[in-house]
Parts: C-alpha cells; sequence; structure tokens
C-alpha cells in the first residue's frame, strides 16, 4: 500500500502527468516572460543609439530593394560579441542601432559577409561592378548577378506612404523629409538605392568606435 500524499507535494506532479505539464509550462513562461519583458522597457533596446538616423529616403528605398532581392538569406547585418567577427566586420552590433529598421533585417545566414558596417568600405563604383556581376571584382564569388537594377528606376511612387507608415511605428520622419522624399529618388535607379543603402550601412559607429571600447572595458572592469 502506498502513503497517502498531500496535494502540495512532489508526488501530484509524479504521477500525474496533467499536473506536470501545467506545471513544465507555468515555470518556462514565467522564466520566458522574465527574460523578454524588460527588454520592452530598457532604454538601450528601445532608444537610438548615438548618431542612429532613419533612413534617408533612397536608402529606405534601396533597403526595400534588399529585402525585395532576398539579400538578407546570404548576409547577416549583426556582429557578434566574439574577437573573431570584430576584428573582421567592426565594433559588434547593439540593439539600439536597430530601432528604426521595419523590419530588422539582422539575417542568420552568411553565405557573404556581414553587411552591419559596410558602408564606406568600397567605392559607390566597386558596388556598381560588383552588383553587376560579382566575378568581375571577386572571381571565386558566388553571389548572383543584379544587372537589371540599373535599368529600373527607383520606386518614387510609394516613397511618402511608406515613410508615413514607418512614422506611425515610431521613426521620427519629419514632414520635410516626407515632402523632399520624391525628389530624392528623381532620376535614381534601383542600382542607385541599393548603393545609397549599403553605404549608410554602419557609418554611424566610425565615430563612435572609441567610446563603445572603453564602456566596455569600464564593465569588465567592475
Ligand atoms: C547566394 C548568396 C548571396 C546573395 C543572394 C547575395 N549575396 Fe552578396 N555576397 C555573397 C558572397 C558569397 C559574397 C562574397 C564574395 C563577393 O564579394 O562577391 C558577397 C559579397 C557581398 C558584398 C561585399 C561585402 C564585403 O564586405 O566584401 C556586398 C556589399 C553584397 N554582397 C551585397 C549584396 C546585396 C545587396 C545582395 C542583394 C541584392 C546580395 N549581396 C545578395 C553572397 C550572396
Amino acid at each position: 500500500m502506498s502513503k497517502p500524499y498531500k496535494f502540495f507535494s512532489h508526488e501530484t506532479f509524479e504521477r500525474n502527468i496533467g499536473w506536470l505539464i501545467i506545471a513544465t509550462i507555468m515555470v518556462v513562461s514565467i522564466a520566458g516572460l522574465v527574460q523578454i519583458v524588460p527588454l520592452f522597457f530598457q532604454h538601450s533596446t528601445t532608444q537610438p543609439s548615438p548618431g542612429i538616423v532613419p533612413f534617408p529616403a533612397l536608402s529606405l528605398a534601396g533597403r526595400d530593394i534588399y529585402q525585395r532581392e532576398g539579400c538578407v538569406g546570404c548576409h547577416s547585418q549583426q556582429i557578434r560579441t566574439l574577437r573573431s567577427e570584430t576584428e573582421r566586420y567592426g565594433p559588434y552590433s547593439l540593439a539600439g542601432e536597430s530601432v528604426y529598421d521595419h523590419p530588422f533585417l539582422w539575417g542568420s545566414k552568411r553565405t557573404g559577409p556581414d553587411l552591419a558596417r559596410v558602408g564606406g568600405r568600397y567605392s559607390d563604383e566597386w558596388h556598381r561592378i560588383h552588383f553587376r556581376n560579382p566575378r568581375d571584382v571577386v572571381p571565386e564569388s558566388n553571389m548572383p548577378a543584379y544587372p537589371y537594377l540599373q535599368h529600373a528606376a527607383a520606386n518614387a511612387g510609394s516613397i511618402q506612404a511608406h515613410m508615413k507608415a514607418l512614422r506611425r511605428l515610431g521613426v521620427p520622419y519629419t514632414d520635410e523629409a516626407i515632402e523632399n522624399a520624391p525628389k530624392e529618388l528623381e532620376g535614381k535607379t534601383e542600382e542607385d538605392a541599393l548603393i545609397a543603402y549599403m553605404q549608410g550601412l554602419g557609418i554611424h559607429r566610425r565615430s563612435t568606435n572609441t567610446a563603445v571600447v572603453s564602456t566596455s572595458t569600464a564593465d569588465a572592469a567592475k
């Protein structure tokens, strides 16, 4: 004969799979909430990092093309806190750098290199040649060619609606910026837009590099 046991005891869970499942779900969800909820209230994840501004109209149009062409399937935009990464790509990514990214394009696959800090690494002309045929500059490249981008006009028709939608999500576009957006796209091709997007990626961190390094050393010293 087994001993009688109290309801609030280990036996309750060991003998009733239903209670075990309920208790497991409770523990896992509390642990999840404790990890996730504070992130919604931390300035480091909700406020833009120093130097971060909304994408200018042409870059924003380029970002659309980046999404349309599926570049995110081969390129990440997130540098991890590993030495091998920071030496190759530059300072690691911070959450505050992505506050204006809707949707974010961090990616999860690197067939090609990370692009989080590609801005200014090459000339516009290099990008042009590379997009038209990557093999012309990197003979062993397996990146697809995008020669048609040079012939398509950047989409000025939807840019204002796009910026207004982003403003609703909290991206601080001014009326003036929205007003002037179609003008900025006038006469530009999709290739121009994509290059503008590339050249803006990560450039704000150049000037704040030393600040970031010194805070992390200070953290380590604590
Ligand atoms: C099939 C995978 C693949 C896709 C899709 C792809 N790339 Fe690449 N990309 C690569 C590879 C591999 C390299 C490295 C060789 C080279 O430079 O071509 C690369 C290199 C690059 C570089 C140079 C980065 C550096 O630091 O040297 C840029 C910029 C770039 N890609 C942008 C893009 C853009 C923009 C798109 C979408 C229009 C795109 N890629 C789509 C695979 C891809």
